[in-house]
């Protein structure tokens, strides 16, 4: 059920930004349409071995994922004391246990920084 409900929304909602953002973007629909030509050539079904060889398409997905996340965060509970650690410097983020926390993915994938 779980696989159900997670799997079909999130990944619809990702499907239709992504074809938005082809529609709206006629030079990277080109790219793309040459980029399938090139890989599929004339076979009549996807083989999983050519996936990986679909690059643009593959940062198609990932920028699309990240301009528009399908879900845009998530709640977690502290166990226990703990801290986040910056990476670009500055003092560890304290979390005491039991804290609630909601973490957004739009800031965090808009920022230069990490
Ligand atoms: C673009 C597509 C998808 C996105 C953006 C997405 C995103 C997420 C996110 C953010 C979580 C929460 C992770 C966490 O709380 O740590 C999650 C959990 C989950 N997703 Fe997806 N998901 C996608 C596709 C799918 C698909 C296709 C399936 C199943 C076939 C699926 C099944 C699940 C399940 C079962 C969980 C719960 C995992 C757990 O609680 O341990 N998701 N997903």
């Amino acid at each position: 059920m779980s696989f159900l409900f997670a799997g079909q929304d999130s990944t619809a909602v990702a499907l239709s930004s992504l074809f938005c953002f082809i529609a709206a973007n006629p030079s990277v629909q080109a790219k793309l349409v040459l980029e399938l030509e090139e890989v599929l050539g004339d076979s009549e079904n996807v083989e999983w071995r050519q996936l990986s060889k679909l690059k643009y398409l593959d940062w198609c997905i990932k920028e699309t994922l990240r301009l528009v996340p399908p879900v845009p965060g998530i709640f977690k509970r502290a166990e226990l004391d703990c801290a986040i650690v910056s990476q670009t410097g500055g003092k560890p983020y304290k979390i005491d246990k039991k804290t609630n926390l909601f973490l957004s993915f739009l800031p965090l994938h808009m920022d230069t920084q990490t």
